[in-house]
């Protein structure tokens, strides 16, 4: 396995090559590498990216304290059989005076992006040099990140860019939490406490099986849960589409269900997707 830092030796090392593409921030989990196996059967070789890529952050955010260990996601890779590591430098993806971001309108200031104003320009932006520079056939993003997959299928929509993108499942810990680089910041309380929010979810999904069709029902289910655990506090709670992201006058089709909560000053999120 090479590990590559600059984008001309990327460029030159995919070249003509069937590339199947997993970006990540590193501090890497079973998640992540689940999604690396779904590129491996898809590709022949496997490209991972681990940059924490700084304009996807706001200004009050965990930019400077975000986990980084290179050496063992390194490491996790190489077990895994990918082939490249793209380990880029802040300067080398950013160079001094770069100017143009990529904007994807509406998707991107609901939910996350309500909570997180820019977020969602940052990563599209990034992913989409990140696309330029490894030329993937096939890039693999994780359902963790509902609205972040809605919004990168849509850039690659609207720019025409060549790139099949594949959602991956949610990988859990056995209390169902959703595994996250950020659960490192987590105090043992918060962890136990965390396993409040994928029994909210599935409170939901009952309250669905029931019969219950009304949107603030079914929300109130989950937030009941939430609420119940006072290490949590809820930032958003919402069943929207789960293609346009808009509210529900009445639960049908394809929902999602999202969430996000602080527990201490560590924010969390995790969705479902409900079907009626
Ligand atoms: P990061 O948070 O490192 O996540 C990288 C990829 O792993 C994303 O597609 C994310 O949805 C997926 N992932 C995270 N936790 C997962 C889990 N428990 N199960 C399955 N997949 C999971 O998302 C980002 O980085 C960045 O925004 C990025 C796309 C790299 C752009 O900077």
């Amino acid at each position: 396995m090479e590990i590559v830092r600059t984008v001309a030796a990327m460029r030159a090392a995919v070249a003509g090559r069937r590339v199947g593409f997993v970006p990540t921030m590193g501090y890497l989990h079973e998640g992540h590498l689940s999604l690396v196996r779904e590129a491996r059967a898809r590709a022949d070789v496997v490209v991972v990216s681990i940059f924490v890529n700084p304009t996807q952050f706001g200004p009050n955010e965990d930019l400077a304290r975000y986990p980084r260990d290179l050496e063992r996601d390194v490491a996790m890779l190489s077990k895994e059989g990918v082939d490249l590591v793209f380990a880029p430098e802040a300067n080398e993806i950013y160079p001094a005076g770069a100017r143009t971001f990529v904007e994807v309108e509406g998707l991107s200031d609901r939910l996350e992006g309500a909570s997180r104003p820019g977020h969602f320009r940052g990563v599209a932006t990034v992913v989409t040099k990140l696309f330029e520079i490894v030329r993937p056939e096939v890039a693999v993003f994780g359902q963790k990140d509902a609205q972040q997959a809605l919004v990168i299928r849509r850039m690659v929509r609207d720019l025409m860019i060549d790139v099949e993108v594949v959602v991956a499942p949610t990988k859990r810990d056995e209390d169902g939490v959703a595994l996250s680089s950020r659960n490192v910041y987590l105090s043992a309380d918060e962890r136990r406490a965390a396993g409040a929010i994928p029994r909210a979810l599935a409170a939901a999904r009952r309250a669905l099986a029931q019969g219950e069709r009304d949107p603030e029902r079914i929300v109130a289910a989950a937030r009941a849960v939430l609420d119940a655990e006072p290490l949590l506090r809820l930032d958003y709670l919402a069943l929207v589409d789960a293609e346009t992201l808009d509210r529900l006058e009445r639960a049908r089709g394809e929902m999602l269900l999202a969430v996000a909560v602080f527990a201490g000053k560590t924010r969390l999120i995790d969705n479902e997707v409900l079907a009626s």
